[in-house]
Formats: structure tokens, sequence, C-alpha cells
């Protein structure tokens, strides 16, 4: 150890002495020439190597927009699809919600028995919607969209807020949902406030079910969250 620092002492000390640390010399014209064929060289070699300075225009977030088939107006389309997910009653298997395009490239079949992704419906109907939420989709599948959101570098969902924080810019705002508790578990996902079916088929076919979430009191903190309240969510982007 210490026979290292002064080995690097000596080499500070002969570099410093030696090195040609002056810097007010001029160039001569043919120094120059050596520079501008070396930055040549480099600019060249060297290209494939630059970071690219993407435009406003090439930048980008994209976020699932679920419970519905469009996207907010400023936002592109990637593609829209419907809310997939693993059976409520499945032990193992996925635990998160997918939005899975209408037009698949499908494999092969086969015979193998996990048979884990499933369609998810809406499993509210008047006696837990939340306020403004269409009861009538009780049973109905969901739709879900990719949205890509241009010229933003950030994407948050907010649960306990329907609206952004100052300098964020609210994509979509709805109802806090996941599978019922008792369920296998699920991700949380903000539901479209505005939320519509699939297509007009209402058999209850069962599959991946969408419940609203309400505050419980307690470990969770009141004030400033309410017991028993629908959980508002946002989606914001900056
Ligand atoms: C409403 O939803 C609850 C919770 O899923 C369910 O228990 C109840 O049967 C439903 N009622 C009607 C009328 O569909
Ligand atoms: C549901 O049915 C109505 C009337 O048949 C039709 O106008 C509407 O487009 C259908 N909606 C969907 C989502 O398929
Ligand atoms: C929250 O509501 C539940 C159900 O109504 C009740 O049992 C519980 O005591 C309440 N908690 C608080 C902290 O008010």
């Amino acid at each position: 150890m210490s026979t290292f620092s002064f080995a690097t002492v000596i080499v500070a000390f002969v570099v410093s002495t030696y090195g040609h640390d002056c810097t007010k010399y001029s160039l001569t014209p043919s120094d120059q020439s050596i520079i501008d064929m070396m930055k040549h060289y480099l600019h060249t070699s060297r290209k494939a190597d630059c970071p690219v300075t993407p435009s406003k225009q090439d930048i980008g977030v994209t976020y699932v927009r679920w419970g519905k088939k469009t996207c907010p107006e400023k936002s592109d389309i990637v593609y829209t699809g419907q809310v997939g997910g693993n059976y409520y009653t499945n032990k193992g298997g996925g635990s998160n919600w997918l939005c899975l395009p209408n037009d698949p490239e499908n494999g092969k079949a086969y015979s193998y028995s996990n048979d884990g992704l499933y369609g998810a419906e809406y499993q509210i109907n008047s006696s837990n919607n939340p306020s403004g939420f269409p009861a009538s989709l009780y049973d109905k599948e969901v739709p879900c969209s990719v949205c890509r959101r241009k010229g933003k570098v950030s994407v948050l969902m907010i649960a306990g807020r329907t609206s952004c924080y100052k300098g964020w810019k609210s994509e979509y705002s709805g109802f806090l949902v996941s599978e019922y508790k008792s369920y296998n578990s699920k991700d949380f996902i903000c539901m479209d406030g505005d939320a519509e079916p699939l297509d007009n088929r209402s058999s209850n076919e069962e599959g991946a079910l969408f419940y609203p979430v309400r505050a419980k009191c307690g470990s969770l903190r009141c004030p400033p969250y309410k017991n028993n309240t629908e959980v508002l969510c946002a989606v914001c982007t900056k």
C-alpha cells in the first residue's frame, strides 16, 4: 500500500517535471495540420460511437390506457387490444395484467396443461362501482390501448390522486383496480374512469377479474387517506 503510494508520487513528480505542461506555445502550420489530420481520423473512425442527440420528435414514453380502445388526444396509438391475465383462482402463473394486441401472431397448438392466459372481465356493477364508473360493464371483457406520448421523457402512474403534480400532464385518470383480495394476487392498475367494453358479449366467461380497490385506514394513514374510499389514480407524463 505505502509502496504503491510512494511509486505514485514518484511518477507524478517525474511527469510534472518532464511533462510539457506549459500552455502558451504557438502552433506552427505543421502542428495545425497534424491536429487537423487527427481530428479528421477521429471523426471518421469514431462516428459510429457518437451519441445521437435525439430530436424532440424522436423521444417519447409509452403507457397502457386500461379500459379504452383509443389513446388520449395528444398521444399516438401503438396498438389496441384486449386485457389478459391469469385465471382468478389459479395459485401460480402471472400476476401482471397484459395488454394483448388484437392482431396476434399465434404459436403452434400444444397440449401441455399450463393454460394460464385468460381475458379480463369487469366485475364492477352498481354494488361496487366507483363514482361515475359505468355499472353496465359488469362481466364485459376489457379493452386496452398502448399509447405513445411524443416529446416526453417520464411517465408515472399515481395511485391516490386524480390530478398530476405541477409540471406534469395528465394522460388519463380513473380508479385503482386489481383482482379481488381473496383470489390470486395481481397488480394494481389504473383503470380509465370512462372505461368501455371490448365488445357486446357479456356472458360470464370468467378469467382475470377487475374489482375496484378501497382504502383501509390503520397502517395506511388517515388523514390524509380516508377509510373505505375508492382510490383514484392518474397517469402523468413530463
Ligand atoms: C355485483 O358485483 C358483485 C361483486 O362482484 C357480485 O357479488 C354481485 O352478484 C353483482 N350483482 C349483480 C346484480 O350482478
Ligand atoms: C354493440 O352493438 C351495437 C348495436 O348492435 C353496435 O352499434 C355497436 O357497435 C356494438 N358495439 C361493439 C363494441 O361491438
Ligand atoms: C374503516 O372501516 C372499516 C369497515 O367499515 C371499519 O371496520 C374500521 O374500523 C374503519 N377504520 C377506521 C380507522 O376508521
